[in-house]
């Protein structure tokens, strides 16, 4: 229990967008008259044919579905840049900071950057990408970036973002299971001053799909790549090829905007299929008021691209409020602890939004390389990703806001599109480690193991029992999974995956994943993802993965091997599984621990009992709880004998 309460600065309680009664009033009409809220939210959007229809979906097996505003019709990038050409149109829209702080950043204004997405909208189109057909982008953290997700949404292509730490492997079943005919990607990205093989990975990958034929290459390293004739394009050779004169193409409210993976507690990779006005009426609205966002803001979400942070705050929220948005290119802690705090003052920015995982790295360093940069810019801080430890909480409000800047705790999902339960700064007491309270529309529930709603103070498994604008519509090519996935468990509601519990005040406290889904560097990982990949290596048996508390990263990964007959379990071969899982997924999959074993805690039906392998791999062996329905009891004395510390 944590009682410790930062009430609301005055001076946010009497200027902020949002304030407490505003709140209460706002949040009780989204529930009681939706339709009448969300409507008049809608009204936010640039509409070629405005919606007269709000909600229309269900979370019953019988009619299920998610619909929001389904007779509207607009088109995403005519809303992020178009509409703001005659106001704003020399306002910077995005601020690149590059990964060397030698190096100059740029400033596109909202002219320049929708010069660019015509361009490269053209580009596409004469690459034969149609209206529905999906473009893969395999990117670094350049404007690049944005530029494609909006040529994309010019001309109805939807786009998938791999995030450019993910291996050809990854990269491929990515590729293939969307039907992805185009990537747009880089000879090399930059982080931290090393060169990250980008197109050497898309060749890879590209030997194991066969949809593939159009590559397009942006010069970031200018690094000698091979370019394969007829299939590779660089990036400026096809750009001087093509007119400025691309109109938006007019989409469905429903149409699918983009899609992107993440992992779930069982098999590959699901494609999160997000669409086009809820989306962007989600994303907007909770950057505009979750952020206090004012125009001449500078507003820095410290996320990659490649994850669903990065579309909703770097790119679709930001642009569609004709923010300023910067994007880094870089790691935090790079060339020192204090780049991200000297970007800051560099660039003058007013929010910023970063992982716990990334505040407990720096917060390692010592206060010296935040003390030693200004940071009187800053109006807001926010985290997201995972849950965030008080310590690092008021380390964040003490050492880097002084004292003087909210935190916004946002609690969301690649699935919500946007944020669920966040403060708002001008309303919202803060609890640290508390993403506090619903964001408008939003209905949490708190259930047993049975399904049982639980009231007033408890702790139980998140559900959320009504539809909000942004959440996914489905599983690309598998709706029936999206149904299993999330409505069969407790049937009527939405099921996050994740323990909360609610106190006395209504305050939600996320208690992190209650599936096997581990959150790692604030990175989801489905446990079953680094098994498959364990196995597939010829001198494995079986593997059973969990997440361990990690001091940095929340959570590491704790990987139990049984080898085949007649290997040894040898540290030259542990050392090779470990490289191997990097090089079947990527480096954010790599495994803390492994350990040998001769076999897996079973029940005689054969299943593994993951509580007993997630209790030795935290060290708390004294409490196991019942092992005698184990088929062989024994080999826990072998799992505690032989653990890694
Ligand atoms: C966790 C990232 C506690 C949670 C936007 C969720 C959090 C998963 C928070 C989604 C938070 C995210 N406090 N836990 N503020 N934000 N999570 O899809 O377990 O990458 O289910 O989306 O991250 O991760 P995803």
């Amino acid at each position: 229990m944590n009682d410790e309460i930062y009430p609301v600065p005055t001076s946010w309680a009497q200027e902020a967008k949002i304030d407490a009664a505003r709140y209460a009033a706002d949040y009780a009409r989204s529930l009681s008259d939706s339709s009448g809220y969300w409507l008049e939210q809608a009204k936010t959007l640039n509409w070629i044919t405005p919606p007269t229809l709000a909600d229309e979906s269900s979370f019953a097996e019988a009619d299920f579905g998610v619909r929001w505003f389904a007779d509207g019709v607009l088109n995403v990038s005519a809303n992020c840049l178009d509409r703001h050409l005659a106001t704003r149109g020399d306002q910077v829209a995005i601020i690149w900071e590059p990964d060397s702080p030698d190096a100059a950043p740029r400033h596109i204004t909202y002219a320049e950057l929708h010069a660019d997405v015509c361009r490269l909208a053209n580009v596409l189109k004469a690459q034969g990408v149609r209206k529905g057909d999906r473009v893969t982008l395999y990117l670094p953290m350049i404007p690049e970036a944005a530029v494609a997700m909006l040529a994309c949404t010019r001309i109805g292509a939807i786009h998938s973002i791999v995030f450019g730490g993910f291996s050809p492997d990854a990269l491929a079943g990515r590729i293939t299971d969307c039907d992805s005919r185009i990537v747009i990607t880089a000879d090399e990205g930059r982080r931290g001053g090393k060169a990250v093989p980008l197109k050497a990975n898309v060749d890879a990958a590209a030997e194991l799909v066969t949809c593939l034929d159009a590559v397009i290459v942006v010069q970031v390293t200018g690094g000698d790549v091979p370019m394969k004739t007829g299939r590779d394009h660089y990036y400026a050779d096809v750009m001087a090829a093509v007119s400025l004169d691309c109109p938006p193409e007019p989409m469905s409210a429903e149409d699918p905007l983009f899609l992107l993976y993440t992992s779930g507690s069982t098999g590959k990779p699901k494609g999160v299929v997000h669409t086009t006005a809820g989306y962007l009426l989600w994303a907007s609205l909770t950057h505009n008021l979750v952020f206090d966002y004012r125009d001449g803001d500078i507003f820095w979400c410290a996320a990659d691209v490649g994850w669903v942070t990065g579309h909703s705050y770097i790119v679709y929220g930001p642009l569609a409020n004709g923010a300023t948005t910067l994007m880094y290119e870089g790691v935090p802690n790079w060339p020192t602890p204090a780049r991200i705090w000297e970007v800051v003052d560099k660039h003058k920015v007013n929010q910023i939004y970063l992982a716990p995982t990334a505040l407990r790295a720096l917060m390692r360093e010592g206060d010296s390389f935040v003390m030693q940069t200004s940071r009187a810019s800053l109006k807001l801080l926010g985290t997201v990703g995972e849950p965030i430890n008080p310590e690092a909480w008021r380390w964040y409000h003490e050492v880097v806001g002084q004292g003087r800047c909210p935190i916004v705790d946002t609690w969301w999902q690649t699935e919500t599109g946007g944020h669920m339960i966040s403060p708002f700064p001008g309303a919202t007491a803060l609890k640290p480690g508390s993403a506090t309270v619903p964001f408008f529309g939003v209905e949490p529930k708190l259930v047993d193991a049975d399904g049982k709603i639980l009231e007033g103070a408890a702790e139980g498994n998140l559900v959320i029992t009504r539809s909000w604008p942004g959440q996914m519509r489905t599983v690309w090519g598998d709706h029936e999974r999206f149904f299993q996935t999330y409505f069969s468990t407790y049937p009527g509601t939405y099921f996050t995956g994740d323990g909360c519990r609610r106190d006395g005040d209504g305050y939600y406290w996320i208690t992190g994943r209650v599936d096997d889904v581990i959150n790692v560097s604030g990175h989801r990982m489905g446990t079953a993802e680094v098994e498959s990949a364990l196995v597939l290596h010829r001198s494995v048996a079986e593997a059973a993965v969990v997440g361990f508390p990690h001091d940095i990263k929340g959570q590491g990964i704790y990987a139990y091997v049984t080898l085949n007959v007649g290997e040894e379990p040898t540290d030259e071969l542990r050392q090779k599984l470990v490289k191997w899982v990097r090089m079947e997924i990527g480096p954010i999959a790599t495994p803390d621990a492994l350990q040998f074993t001769p076999g897996l805690p079973k029940t005689r039906s054969g299943k593994i009992m993951r509580r007993i392998l997630r209790k030795i791999a935290e060290g708390d062996v004294s409490s196991l709880g019942d092992t005698s329905t184990l088929a062989d009891p024994s080999v826990v004395d072998d799992l505690i004998a032989n653990r890694v510390s």
